[in-house]
């Protein structure tokens, strides 16, 4: 059922989202804002805010972001309908009624589920048959025993027939099409068997009813795989072949391999290593990684090891990405170039495929390779611009806590790889490192004056900023929370940083920073520069620059 969006654009207007966090967090108000310990991180001092007017809460520590709606999901784990029906309850609005299911489709639903289930036991049948001799043939050369084609239904759908047979049981044409076994000619409206001469694959849904068919041709036939349209029974993009065998290997604590194909499912599921699903011959789409998590917390993605595997594993990932929650995430594992697994399985059996899923990659791993892989690391600009897609990948996460971890885990591997290219260019480093110690304090509270007045200046001079180290503790770690805020929201304003490091108990150092000595003592006043004059000091002053002024360097040290 869909909730229209005015209604739910009431409930914000109607429930101030102070009162809903006010329920599970301590707030404090302060003028337009309230604020309070984030429950989103374990925290002493309170980072986190929320504004009734815009309905927004935001916390400056870990970037906890959303609106009564995602507070409600992720405070209380409930889904997007739990949500709003709690919002209508504190509102005191009942929800708004269900559209009316109608009849008619129920009907043919019903109608098309019996079709399809009549089907599958004239094509399994049909295997059995004379007629379905080559397919029981081709089925057994390709590996596959009697018990694993009765587990799968798998069957054989001849030239003709199964419209015969399904008007003897009482089935008209017209539910016949509207099943999808059933066509009708556009130029003579003549209707045919839709599955013809094929070794077919029902599809059954989560409760083992089948719901579709793939069918595969036996020669070479085109195309390959013929499968039934969407329809009252059927979406392609919310299903998952083998789910009820995958469900059951689950259950025995296999491992969960997502695959392409159906031979995959089959093969995989029959070798005993892991429990195996495939999408219908397209990409992953979010319902279906969705329903991935209810079997199985990180299930293992398979790419094919060439070129297209490697697009194909980078689009899985950025799928994945926006869906991630807490203790729900997945592997990559990479076949041999133009093999699929069971291509693996007939070539290197069980441990072979076994060995290559031993090596799947965790998400993280992965996000942070495969993003690497598009990038010439050995260059700066290239490098600087791998970070850029790494944390706009990390962007991407929709789960708050997640992003957080993530984006510590990514910053992390930045700083490594950053520390790695210092130590192999510490004598061009070391050279602008001799600076009189008299004027380094001084260089330092320059610094922090211009990104408090500039904090648009940080992300470009994140590098320089995070390589700096100031001797000064109380000085340090004022840098330390001012890039750390501006790295997690780039958009953070002047007024938004200075109350984010008030709230985290800086509001002395600010005003020292900030105040009329130090203007007195700077040859600007940071907060009357354009952001460009801003960023060429800044520049200077990190060294990263000759500056023109001199101002700060070696030959005219500032007098303090
Ligand atoms: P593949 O061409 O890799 O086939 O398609 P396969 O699964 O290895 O099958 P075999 O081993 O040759 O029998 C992978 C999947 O893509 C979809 C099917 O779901 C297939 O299992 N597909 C492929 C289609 O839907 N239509 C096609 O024509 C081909
Ligand atoms: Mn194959």
């Amino acid at each position: 059922m869909a909730v229209p969006p005015e209604f739910i654009e009431d409930l914000r207007q109607r429930v101030p989202l102070s009162d809903i966090v006010g329920r599970r967090v301590k707030l404090v108000r302060k003028g337009r804002r309230f604020s309070g310990l984030c429950p989103f991180h374990s925290e002493k001092t309170p980072s986190f805010s929320v504004v009734d007017d815009d309905g927004f809460y935001h916390c400056f520590g870990c970037g906890a972001h959303g609106d009564a709606i995602s507070f409600l999901r992720e405070m209380d784990g409930l889904d997007f309908m739990e949500a709003v029906e709690r919002l209508a309850d504190m509102a005191g609005l009942s929800m708004p009624k269900s559209t009316r299911i109608d009849p008619a489709v129920t009907r043919q639903r019903k109608a098309a589920l019996d079709i399809l289930e009549e089907a599958t036991r004239f094509f399994e049948a049909g295997l059995r048959a004379d007629e379905g001799r080559d397919a029981a043939r081709y089925l057994k050369q390709r590996g596959l025993d009697a018990t694993t084609v009765k587990n799968f239904r798998l069957g054989f759908a001849p030239r003709s027939g199964l419209r015969t047979a399904l008007a003897g049981k009482g089935f008209s044409d017209d539910d016949m099409i509207l099943a999808g076994v059933l066509g009708k000619s556009n130029s003579d409206g003549r209707l045919y068997d839709y599955f013809r001469d094929r070794v077919m694959f029902p599809i059954e849904n989560r409760q083992g009813k089948v719901i579709a068919f793939g069918a595969r041709a036996l020669g070479d036939a085109q195309p390959k795989y013929l499968n039934s349209g969407d329809g009252p029974t059927f979406s392609k993009k919310a299903v998952l072949y083998g789910w009820v065998q995958a469900r059951e290997a689950v259950r025995r604590k296999l491992p969960l391999v997502v695959v392409e194909g159906y031979m995959d499912v089959i093969a995989v599921q029959r070798s005993g290593i892991a429990a195996a699903l495939a999408p219908l011959g397209t990409a992953l789409t979010p319902e279906q990684i969705t329903l991935l998590w209810k079997l199985h917390d990180e299930p293992i993605l398979c790419f094919d090891g060439d070129e297209a595997g490697q697009r194909a594993q980078l689009r899985a990932l950025e799928r994945i990405l926006p869906l991630l929650e807490p203790g729900r995430s997945a592997r990559l594992a990479m076949l041999p170039a133009g093999k699929d697994p069971d291509d693996v399985l007939g070539e290197s059996g069980p441990e072979g495929l076994s060995k290559i899923l031993g090596t799947a990659q965790a998400l993280a791993d992965s996000l942070w390779t495969t993003t690497a892989a598009q990038f010439d690391t050995r260059q700066p600009e290239a490098r600087a611009q791998f970070w850029q897609a790494v944390r706009g990948r990390v962007r991407s996460i929709g789960n708050n806590q997640v992003r957080g971890a993530y984006g510590d885990e990514i910053e992390n591997r930045i700083a490594a790889m950053r520390s790695q290219t210092r130590g192999q260019t510490t004598s061009f480093m070391a050279r602008r490192a001799i600076r009189p110690a008299t004027g380094l304090m001084h260089r330092h509270r320059a610094i922090l004056a211009l990104i408090l007045a500039h904090p648009a200046l940080v992300p470009a001079n994140f590098e320089a900023l995070s390589m700096l180290e100031i001797a000064d503790q109380k000085l340090d770690h004022v840098k330390k929370a001012v890039v750390d805020a501006v790295i997690r929201d780039p958009d953070l304003d002047v007024a938004a940083l200075n109350y984010h490091l008030q709230e985290r108990g800086f509001g002395s150092a600010l005003e020292d920073l900030t105040g009329d000595e130090m203007k007195s003592r700077l040859p600007f006043d940071p907060s009357a520069l354009t952001p460009e004059r801003a960023g060429d000091h800044l520049e200077e002053l990190l060294g990263l620059v000759d500056g023109k002024s001199g101002l700060f360097s070696k030959t005219r040290t500032p007098r303090i």
